[in-house]
């Protein structure tokens, strides 16, 4: 029985030695490379237009998943799952900082995530957002450079001039207030916005001296926004990875993106062997149908649902409403990587972190998540046996 006091079933994943490799050209992939041996929604106040649809649309598909699903989908974890740092350890240090990612790296994270946008001058930075107003000082630098809509936009600015903004931790836009007042204190120490560049050069660097191999997580931020802004992002992120040697299937590099037909492009057009992960959204219900999960296997290996696309809450017994996605997704191929999950942001049917973790890893069985808390997360896994 797991901690909740529901039958843990046991049943075996469907094992993913052989899926959709097959399918994809060139792309051969060795047996256990999907889960690997080493090692609430977000508040992202800006996510424009990636294939999310209406926010009706999105908990009517919950609810009906959770109907469906009244009955616990339980698959115990066969092998070790892997840990995403979120953002870096962002939990203890501004997002997406070189600090934040040294740090997650030294708690043990498996992967490190890079959100990335672009320049002025065409170079890939490490940013959440295309705007640069709630994570940076640019207001006060830069007064007179926001657009019509008052925000200030990465795109508007060169590196060199991004290059002289403080990091802070994420603030509210409407508010200015601390989206989490007890991390990081604002306006101490020194932070930048790395390059995407700089940012592997560190990680890469990193597994030389320590002799690990931690792998990056990148995320194509708003492909079709950079688009109409003039500019093709997946083809620049595409090069930096190319150039710094993730160039195939056994590269230690996911590709994230929200929108699936840029993912489609990346792998049909851009002809690009490393591994792809297609992001959930608010529109995701026709892509995790069985169906559409397989349609998503002919193109990417994964998926990155949100904690809620994967348990909708509690019945009235009490029992977590798991959706059948993370099966489905399992029998179509595809691990499974949720986001995200947070100590100091719970969702409301657990009271503690390690029981969110039981839940994900040890009762859904995912291959992996997203977390802001590296060293908690490995805690779990330890006190689990599984590390
Ligand atoms: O990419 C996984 C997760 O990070 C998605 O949410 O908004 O934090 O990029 P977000
Ligand atoms: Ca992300």
């Amino acid at each position: 029985r797991s901690d909740h006091g529901r039958s843990v079933l046991g049943i075996c994943r469907p094992h993913l030695a052989d899926p959709v490799h097959r399918r994809l050209p060139g792309l051969i992939m060795m047996k256990n490379q999907y889960r690997e041996n080493t090692s609430m929604l977000s508040p992202s106040s800006s996510r424009p237009s990636q294939g999310k649809g209406s926010g009706l649309g999105f908990f009517a598909v919950l609810l009906l998943l959770s109907l469906l699903t009244a009955y616990p989908v339980l698959i115990q974890a066969q092998t070790t799952p892997i840990i995403i740092s979120h953002r870096g350890a962002s939990g203890y240090l501004p997002e997406h900082t070189l600090a934040a990612k040294v740090l997650a790296y030294g708690m043990g994270a498996d992967y490190i995530e890079q959100d990335v946008v672009l320049t002025a001058d065409n170079i890939p930075v490490v940013l959440h957002d295309i705007h640069l107003d709630t994570v940076t000082d640019v207001k006060e630098k830069y007064p007179d450079r926001s657009r019509d809509d008052g925000r200030f936009y990465a795109i508007d600015f060169t590196l060199a001039e991004i290059k002289t903004l403080r990091v802070h931790e994420r603030t509210d836009i409407r508010s200015g207030n601390t989206i989490y007042p007890d991390r990081f204190p604002t306006g101490k120490s020194t932070f930048a916005v790395p390059t995407l560049a700089e940012e592997i050069e560190l990680i890469q660097g990193l597994n030389q001296s320590t002799g690990k191999n931690v792998g990056i997580y990148p995320e194509i931020k708003n492909p079709a926004w950079h688009r109409e802004q003039g500019k093709d992002i997946s083809v620049i992120i595409l090069k930096t990875l190319t150039d710094y040697g993730y160039t195939n299937e056994n590269s230690k590099v996911y590709l994230q993106c929200f929108d699936p037909d840029e993912l489609k492009r990346i792998r049909f057009e851009l002809k690009t062997r490393i591994k792809l992960v297609q992001l959930l959204g608010q529109n995701f219900n026709t892509m995790v149908t069985p169906q559409g999960l397989q349609g998503l296997s002919s193109y990417v290996q994964g998926i990155g649902p949100s904690i809620w696309h994967l348990v909708t809450g509690k019945n009235e017994a009490g029992q977590f409403n798991i959706t059948p996605i993370a099966k489905n997704a399992r029998a179509a191929g595809l691990v499974v990587h949720p986001y995200t999950f947070r100590v100091d942001a719970l969702p409301p049917y657990v009271d503690h972190y390690d029981d969110l973790l039981q839940l994900f890893y040890i009762d859904i069985g995912v291959e992996g998540l997203f977390t802001d808390f590296p060293d908690r997360t490995m805690g779990f896994l330890k006190k689990n046996g599984l590390r």
